[in-house]
């Protein structure tokens, strides 16, 4: 196990060796479990890697490897600033264990923990029997993909492009069924669990008084902004402009798929995704 990790001078080979490693398609969930200890401890030499590997690991793997990491106070320094800088998400702190254990090392880090946990939204809406109702449907064959595509023209297109139709706002979605329909639907019903510092959305509060929010790109002009609201418009704003700027650790991803579509359009969605 651990000579996955021996070149640790070529990250790009160790990383896809982990990746691969961790494909929930290709091992067991029980060998996953059974590693975590020790690839914690690799994976807590690298801060980078680090956050690689928790923007694609599930949600019950990423809550085992950040309780792995919180064991000793090297690698929950390490987990502290990968959640400080939006992966994993601040989300997984409302895990109270995790979070008692990495605030009881300190004062620092009980300090920087209460700090990520007041920032903490609302708890977001609880999706588990949606999540398995769909799950249960796509392994008894339901879901038609042409339905599907019809979903994600009318909802996502506005952000998303896949087999060449639609906008680059955000991540190009071609053979994300690699990743598999459970992370799938946990990447769309919780776009908050995983945000990208490029992703994440701000509010602009203008001169003349105005606010402006969403995802803020910047153009070859250096004066300009371009700002992305959550419906995929863009406004281009003058940097002179700006009077102040709150970032968010918010996607611009909306959050609110679950209310927006039914189950059975969410089934077809992910069919299609899948294929
Ligand atoms: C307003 C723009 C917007 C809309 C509409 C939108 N998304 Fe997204 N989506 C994003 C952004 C931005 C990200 C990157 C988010 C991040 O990392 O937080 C994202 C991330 C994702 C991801 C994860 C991609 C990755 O590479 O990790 C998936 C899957 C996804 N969206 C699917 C959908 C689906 C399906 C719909 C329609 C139901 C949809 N999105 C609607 C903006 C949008």
């Amino acid at each position: 196990m651990t000579d996955l990790f021996v070149s640790a001078e070529t990250p790009r080979s160790v990383e896809s060796a982990i990746l691969e490693f961790l494909q929930p398609q290709t091992q067991t969930q029980q060998q996953d479990e059974a590693a975590i200890p020790s690839v914690a401890a690799e994976l807590a030499k690298d801060l980078a890697l680090l956050r690689t590997i928790f923007s694609v690991v599930n949600q019950p793997l990423r809550q085992k490897l950040a309780a792995a990491l919180s064991g000793n106070p090297i690698a929950a320094e390490l987990l502290l600033q990968c959640i400080e800088s939006g992966v994993p998400a601040a989300e997984i702190l409302r895990d109270e264990r995790l979070a008692q254990q990495l605030a009881a090392y300190n004062e620092g880090f009980a300090i920087r923990v209460a700090s990520l946990k007041s920032a903490l939204p609302q708890a977001t809406e609880d999706t588990t029997a949606l999540t398995t109702a769909v799950l249960q449907r796509l392994k008894l064959g339901e879901g038609d993909a042409e339905m599907g595509k019809a979903v994600f023209k009318k909802h996502c297109i506005a952000c998303h492009q896949r087999a060449g139709e639609g906008n680059l706002v955000g991540p190009q979605l071609n053979g994300v069924g690699t990743r598999g329909a459970a992370r799938l639907l946990e990447d769309i019903l919780h776009p908050n669990q995983n945000v990208d510092v490029a992703f994440r959305t701000s509010v602009l509060v203008l001169n003349d008084g105005r606010t402006v929010s969403g995802m803020v790109r910047e153009t070859r002009d250096p004066q300009m902004l371009d700002v992305i609201d959550t419906q995929g418009k863009t406004q281009a704003v003058q940097q002179q402009d700006i009077e102040d700027r709150k970032d968010s650790t918010v996607s611009l991803m909306p959050g609110n798929v679950a209310k927006l579509l039914s189950e059975d359009e969410l089934l077809n969605l992910i069919h299609w995704l899948s294929r």
